[in-house]
Parts: structure tokens; sequence; C-alpha cells
């Protein structure tokens, strides 16, 4: 299986300044088309799974699903847990398979998230696992005010979580949002060179759905190895869906409709594994 563990997706990723795309997928369809892409470009791919998406299908259904789907694929492929507050769900990931978790302790203070993300990488170690970090968390944008901006933490502060956590990629606040920007938003890019200088680790860039491919240039190459999409997938596969029944509005011929939305979400993953640069590197 090319299952490989996500540290080393990562890792490369930083070395050679290129971007790997991780897609938040929502159910089987997605998760094979983002693998279709990944497979078609030759790119190494991290496949993000949010709770909801873990709750809602089951982790034993979607990991057989994950472990069927990647059985034949070439390229390096792993799969992570997104924003994860809940200790025992990330407990069962890591038991199950998944290759990653992002601890998201954002809403228990830095004091209590740092102890409880020091206990969620002494757990994931054992499995070879890569644990993320964040301490301020990301609001969605249609949650937050014209301008508004989630509080940065100090550099100093971000920096003592990361050595004292011993995270193997951290997730900063740079002015980024869940969601569908209203305008191109404006980033804080020094900040993720201070912290990849400072540390020596990757940075993971949220938000990714609407920046602009300058943008993603300039973040990769001081340091982001891994770039997270989410909301433009769900747009994508759900505009593909509307679309085609507009078009079609007396089929009643579903697999004709998920072709459609299939190729629509690969191309869309296609898109952004080209803007990041990580087209052709697979090894
Ligand atoms: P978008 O939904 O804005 O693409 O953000 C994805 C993300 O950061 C998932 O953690």
């Amino acid at each position: 299986m090319p299952v490989v563990p996500t540290r080393e997706i990562v890792q490369r990723a930083f070395k050679d300044r290129y971007g790997v795309a991780a897609i938040n997928i929502v159910n089987d369809l997605t998760l094979e088309a983002v693998l279709a892409a990944a497979e078609e470009l030759r790119a190494p791919l991290i496949v993000q799974t949010s709770v909801k998406t873990v709750k809602s299908m089951g982790a034993d259904l979607l990991y057989a699903m994950w472990c069927e789907m990647t059985r034949k694929i070439t390229v390096p492929v792993a799969l992570h847990l997104d924003h994860c507050p809940e200790r025992e769900v990330i407990t069962m990931c890591l038991a199950k398979g998944w290759n990653s978790v992002l601890f998201d302790g954002s809403k228990l203070g830095v004091a209590e998230n740092k102890q409880q993300c020091i206990e969620v990488v002494a757990e994931a170690r054992p499995y070879g696992a890569m644990v993320e970090g964040e301490i301020e968390g990301f609001k969605r944008v249609e949650e937050m005010a014209d301008d508004e901006r989630v509080n940065e933490q100090s550099l100093e502060t971000a920096v003592d979580f990361i050595r004292s956590t011993g995270v193997d990629i951290f997730a900063p606040a740079i002015g980024n949002a869940h969601g569908m920007y209203k305008a191109t938003p404006k980033l804080d890019n020094q900040r993720v060179t201070d912290i990849v200088e400072a540390t020596g680790i990757p940075v993971a860039l949220h938000g990714g759905t609407g920046m602009t491919a300058d943008q993603f240039t300039d973040l990769i190459g001081r340091g982001c190895a891994k770039v997270n999409i989410s909301t433009a997938l769900k747009i994508r596969f759900m505009q593909s869906g509307y679309d085609y029944i507009t078009e079609h509005p007396t089929e009643y011929d579903p697999p004709k409709l998920f072709v459609a939305q299939r190729e629509a979400v690969k191309a869309m993953a296609a898109d952004h594994i080209r803007m990041f640069g990580s087209e052709g590197r697979a090894w």
C-alpha cells in the first residue's frame, strides 16, 4: 500500500519548498476523485477528514474505504484528521490507522492546550503518526466581521508551544480563515518565516480556499509545506451537482450525476496540486 507517514510527505515538501495539497473529503466520491487527481499528476497528497465526516460516516467505514481506494495508488498519500478537539476521536483514529492528527486545543487556553498536546504527541509516536498543533483557532469567514482577524499570539508563545510539545507542524493564524473570503485576505507572511526560522519545523497553511496563486507561492517558499483546502471541494461538489441537475431536469440516472461531480472535484484538486508545485513530486 503506498500510504506513507504524513511526516515523510511533509518533510520532503518542506525541504524542497513545494506545497502538498491537504484536501478535506466528504464521502467516497470525493475521496476517489482527489486520489485520482494525485495519481494522474504524480503528486503526493494528504487526504483530510473532519471530525464531522468521521462521525457521520463512521471511522470503520471511512478507513475501510481509504484502504481499498489506496490499494492500487502508486503515489505517496496519507490520511489526516483535521481540527480535532476531542481526545477520544484522536485516540480512535490513531488506533485505526490515520497517519496524522491536528489536535485543536485552541479553545483551551495556551497552557492547557500545551499540556494536552504533549499527551497527544506521546500517544501518536508509537504509531509513527504526525501531530499538528495550533494555539489560535480559525473562525469561519461568515462568522467574522469585515476586516476582523483572529488574535495572533506572540512569536515567543508560538515558539514555546512548538518546542515544549514537540509537534511536527504548526498551524498559525496569519489573517487566514475557513470558508470563502469576501476579498483576497491580507496575510502576515512574515509570521511564517519567523516561526520557521525560530523552530525549523514546517507550517500548515489553513484557509486555502480563495487565496491567490501568488500568495500560495510566496507562503510555500517560506515553509508552508501543507496547504489545506476544504471549502473549494464542497463548492465544486455541490455546484457541479446543481448544474448537472439543472441541465438534465428529467434524467433520473444518479451515476451520470456522480460522474459530473467526480470530474469537477478531480479538476479542482488538480488545479491546486499544480498551483502548489507538487505535480511530478511523487517518489
Ligand atoms: P478552507 O475551507 O478555507 O479551504 O480551509 C480549509 C482548512 O483550513 C481546513 O482545516
